[in-house]
């Protein structure tokens, strides 16, 4: 029976002898796209490529990529949902078209040579065709010229047969998807591939990706035609394993057999099969968000990962734990993971350490909130939207999870107006005001970042040199460069702006780790130097410390170490009001 390891291997063997180059399997975080906050399919660190810019690597690709599904966070605990799985996929770069992308993967699919799939379990959809674009005759003759019966070949609408594009605009096209038949009964007589009772199981989608979605919403034609395709790993080896669900196959049983030992029982209840699966999907997500530098946060993708964190706890509680046991589930998951992604051991400390914190932090109110919870709906019989807010504020109950509680217990719960709340309080309680993005930065790029964390060893450099009531009046940073806006009554001397510099720029060479602590707002103030931001939204605000030269309240995201940062250098200084200047400044 083939494993999850023997198939990875196989597909880029396949592709590598049909002239392909492997490429890495990129961060979850994507690094040059502020409008996503993961990486979703294979396709999505190729943007750039697929529109046209030459890949170092050549026009063929091939890789497995971590992917991370927001959108699927909600269906896990399903049979085949996971908002962690990996990603095979092969990609023509303006090379090959369908005449040779659908041929291969048949071969892939179908021959004794690789993965010797039956024939006569596999149908496949193609585009039917709208005002965008034609429908695909094209790939449904060469599924026929490759002996795929006509009747086993379905002409699907936008909804089913197109990808893309990752954003609001970008590469996309029609595919054509492969499905398995898992040999179940049809749930009915209009049962067929892309219905999700579980008969026809996706495994393999081809996208072929010769448009470009313009921002008015048009289909252009794009000047090289692409092929992306995309195939589960998980879900592919759990219908060729022949098993029920991808939590069957042989890449959940160290973590199935570890959540045993700890829940003490020798099998899992029917009721408790949700449970274990959430524990498990958001185990490995958890894992590999904290091994891609992702903290737990209020916003963005740590506001993703506190979710997922938090809702293992949970689930592990419904199952008896009561102790911390993400640290003990996630080495399990670097054990399973790190021949192929040896990034997981070396951050072991790191994300054990997160883990660890963020239980603590939600295991010290996740009774006395769900106590809460409890009494309000005996009581009310629904969560309101200050109900919601509680919840979130005072017991830290992500608004998803109160919804998911709300639907255990049938419940409603008001998420429009837990948002309006959020909003009403964001504008009373953060100067910032800026839920999406805190400390004034446009987006959360890795060059954003270290210029974010330039500012703060700017900031502290100017209250050296020039004086100790400098306090910052603002600040605008974006991956190309940081603005900050300070008090100080006259030009800055040549001199004092080398000066300045200087004293950046050996903070930098010093090599000094940036450090972070979550703490009150109360504590906060007594350690942090800088408070510019005034009281923060929630209980708890970070201290960001980098070295004992600076410490400020503010919400990251910052680089690990200032020898991250490159050479800094200010571009301009200039008065933007009475006592206020303003300085340009960029790392090299
Ligand atoms: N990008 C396509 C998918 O993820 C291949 O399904």
């Amino acid at each position: 029976m083939i494993s999850s390891d023997k198939l990875k291997k196989m597909y880029l063997e396949f592709f590598q002898k049909n002239g392909h180059k492997i490429i890495a399997n990129a961060s979850l975080v994507p690094e040059n796209d502020p409008t996503a906050l993961f990486i979703s399919a294979g396709m999505h660190p190729l943007v750039p490529y697929l529109l046209g810019q030459p890949h170092p690597s050549g026009t063929k690709l091939v890789n497995v990529q971590k992917c991370l599904r927001t959108s699927d966070v909600d269906e896990v605990g399903d049979s085949f949902h996971l908002s962690f799985f990996e990603m095979l996929g092969n990609w023509s770069l303006g090379d090959y078209f369908k005449a040779e992308s659908i041929p291969w993967s048949y071969e892939f699919l179908t021959s004794n040579e690789w993965l010797g799939i039956d024939k006569d379990r596999l149908s496949v959809t193609v585009f039917a065709g709208d005002e965008d674009a034609s429908r695909d005759e094209e790939s449904a003759g060469i599924w026929k010229s490759l002996g795929m019966p006509e009747e086993r070949i379905y002409y699907l609408p936008k909804e089913d047969n197109w990808w893309g594009p990752a954003g609001a605009t970008g590469p996309c096209g029609p595919d054509t998807e492969i499905f398995y038949d898992t040999g179940i009964e049809p749930c009915g007589a209009e049962c067929k591939p892309g219905c999700s009772c579980g008969k026809y199981n996706e495994i393999w989608n081809n996208v072929f990706m010769e448009y470009n979605k313009t921002s008015d919403g048009r289909y252009e034609l794009l000047e090289q035609k692409n092929v992306d395709t995309g195939m589960g790993v998980e879900r592919t080896i759990s219908v060729m394993q022949g098993k029920k669900n991808v939590y069957e196959t042989e890449i959940f049983v160290p973590l199935i057999e570890k959540i045993k030992e700890l829940a003490e029982v020798e099998e899992i209840p029917d009721e408790q099969e949700k449970s274990i699966r959430v524990v498990m999907d958001h185990t490995r997500a958890a894992t590999f968000l904290l091994a891609d530098g992702v903290v737990p946060r209020n916003i963005e993708q740590g506001y993703v990962l506190r979710r997922i964190i938090r809702g293992a706890i949970r689930h592990g509680r419904r199952m008896g734990i009561e102790r911390e046991f993400l640290t003990e589930l996630s080495l399990a998951v670097i054990g399973i993971y790190e021949a192929d992604n040896p990034h997981l051991r070396k951050k072991e400390a790191f994300i054990l350490n997160e883990l660890r914190k963020e239980s603590k932090k939600f295991n010290n109110t996740l009774i006395k909130g769900l106590r809460r919870f409890n009494r309000i709906a005996d009581k009310k019989k629904e969560i309101d939207a200050k109900d919601a807010f509680l919840l979130y504020q005072s017991f830290g109950f992500p608004i998803e999870i109160t919804v998911e509680i709300g639907k255990e217990n049938n419940i409603p719960v008001d998420v429009p107006g837990f948002e309006e709340e959020m909003k009403k309080h964001q504008k009373v309680s953060s100067a910032s005001a800026d839920r999406k993005f805190g400390s004034g930065l446009a987006d959360s790029q890795k060059e954003t970042v270290k210029l974010h964390t330039a500012t703060h060893i700017l900031n502290e450099a100017l209250r050296v040199i020039l004086s100790k009531d400098i306090v910052q009046r603002g600040s605008n940073i974006t991956h190309e460069r940081l603005r900050f806006d300070f008090n100080f009554d006259r030009k800055m001397t040549e001199e004092e702006k080398r000066a300045v510099e200087d004293v950046v720029n050996q903070k930098i060479k010093q090599a000094i780790p940036v450090t972070q602590i979550e703490t009150s707002l109360e504590e906060a103030k007594k350690i942090a130097t800088q408070a510019v931001f005034g009281d923060r939204y929630g209980e708890k605000v970070t201290v960001y410390s980098i070295g004992d030269f600076s410490s400020e309240l503010c919400s990251g995201p910052h680089v690990e170490n200032t020898s991250e940062l490159g050479h800094f250098r200010i571009v301009k200084e200039r008065s933007i009001s009475a006592g206020v200047r303003r300085i340009r400044a960029v790392l090299e």
